[in-house]
């Protein structure tokens, strides 16, 4: 590959954890290339950034899933050979069962259960001192995640369920004390949630018909027969984490609301579109997702780069959210921009490329932004408070990150 910038160097694992979010963009940038070589942990790897790369990237003729992910992501973010690690027609059953949890209907109730835990919150916590949003949309996103999944989830169990939902995403990216969190979280709600398929199985608990519950319990892989209790936990974790996952972005979205006061008085009709502008900008401008990784199907060739069977290979996704050929002045937190967005698949990517049904997209976007567009309707619209003195910044080498206080807001009170 004589034509592809290649980046010297032994390895460049240091680099990624000292660059974080930027390490591919920086380069990107630096060769003025899409793409360029490199070594990372021990192997070589092609990194590419950009609309055409991410078309190529969700080619499933040209890359696979199976082998991409670590094992100390699957042992503390996917699960063990969850969907996310697997091809063909075998993902593509598996991907119907999530994609058919996740319809309009699913996203606005998911959006009405949201509004309402965060109105019982504000209740509840009106004239308390100091509140950390991140913790508390952590525990509204729990309560409702497992409320509408159909999982019995007692009040005094909230904290520390949700905490391990958290530290089971905090771990992705990290050596160290947080990976090791990460997996003593997975281990536990494996077997708390194992337990809750095996009751569901066995008679014990009810789950109603059409519930994530019972849809997991009793769903059937293409060969007929039932996915063990093991995978059956993995999968609805597959669910329940990521809801209370989206905590980091509605943390984000007060920030923006912060960082960009005049648009607090644009949102106070409540207009749908102007709630979606917003929180899609959330999801474009701030870090969430870094990149995706895949490994080369067969051999084959892209912008004078030989793909060899087997390489790994990752796509830019917070580089491609912040492209300059995409976005006039990425770096500009601009919701407008939202109204001439084309809608394509492959240039806006904060949880993936293509079409869900048929790739490895997200299935939950639809849920995200509507149970964002609740969140932010109820921050803007349904209280009043003060943002005390308090370090608002985000690094951009921790993966994942967060402003640093987790957002704090004090006199806290609900309008009207
Ligand atoms: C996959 C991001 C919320 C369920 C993914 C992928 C990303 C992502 C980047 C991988 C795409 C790929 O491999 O090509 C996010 C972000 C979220 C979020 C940033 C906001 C917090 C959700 C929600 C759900 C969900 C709310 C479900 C309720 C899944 C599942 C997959 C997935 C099951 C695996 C899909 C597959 O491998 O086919 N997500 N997601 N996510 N997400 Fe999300």
């Amino acid at each position: 590959n004589e034509k592809v910038p290649e980046d010297k160097s032994l390895d460049n694992s240091l680099a990624l954890m000292q660059e974080g979010y930027l390490f591919i963009k920086n380069r990107v940038d630096k060769y003025q290339s899409d793409l360029f070589e490199t070594r990372l942990l021990g192997q070589k790897v092609i990194c590419m950034s950009g609309e055409e790369a991410a078309k190529v990237f969700y080619d499933p003729e040209r890359f696979q899933r199976t082998g991409a992910a670590p094992k100390r992501v699957q042992k503390t973010l996917f699960g063990v050979n969850a969907i996310q690690t697997m091809d063909g027609q075998a993902h593509k059953h598996r991907k119907h069962l999530f994609m058919s949890l996740m319809t309009p209907s699913h996203q606005n109730r998911l959006a009405d259960l949201v509004m309402e835990q965060w109105q019982a919150s504000a209740t509840k916590l009106e004239g308390a001192g100091r509140i950390v949003l991140f913790d508390e949309a952590q525990m509204v996103l729990c309560r409702v995640a497992c409320h509408w999944a159909g999982v019995p989830l007692k009040e005094s169990e909230v904290k520390e369920r949700a905490k391990d939902f958290s530290a089971m995403v905090d771990a992705f990216g990290a050596l160290g004390p947080r990976h090791w969190k990460g997996r003593r979280a997975r281990r536990r709600a494996e077997e708390w949630i194992k337990e809750v398929i095996e009751d569901v199985r066995a008679g014990k608990l009810m789950a109603n018909e059409g519930s994530v519950l019972y849809a997991m319990a009793f769903h059937k892989e293409l060969d007929g027969t039932q996915l063990d209790t093991q995978m059956a936990a993995i999968e609805l974790i597959n669910v329940l984490r990521p809801i209370v996952a989206i905590a980091t972005f509605i943390t984000f979205t007060a920030l923006a609301l912060h960082e960009n006061p005049e648009w607090k008085g644009k949102l106070c009709s409540g207009d749908s579109d102007d709630l979606e502008r917003f929180i899609q900008e959330v999801r474009r401008y701030y870090p969430f997702g870094p990149f995706l990784g895949a490994r080369v199907r067969r051999d084959f060739s892209w912008n004078q780069c030989e793909f060899k069977e087997g390489m790994l290979v990752l796509l830019d996704m917070y580089g491609t959210n912040h492209d300059s050929r995409l976005w006039e002045r990425p770096d500009e937190f601009r919701p407008e921009r939202f109204k001439e967005w084309k809608g394509s698949l492959f240039d806006f990517i904060p949880q993936g490329g293509g079409d869900p049904a048929m790739g490895h997209r997200c299935p939950g976007e639809g849920i995200t932004v509507e149970v964002m567009k609740a969140s932010l309707d109820f921050i803007a619209n349904k209280i009043d408070y003060e943002v005390p003195e308090q370090d608002l910044s985000y690094s951009l080498t921790k993966m994942p990150t967060l402003p640093e206080s987790g957002f704090i807001i004090s006199n806290m009170r609900q309008k009207e």
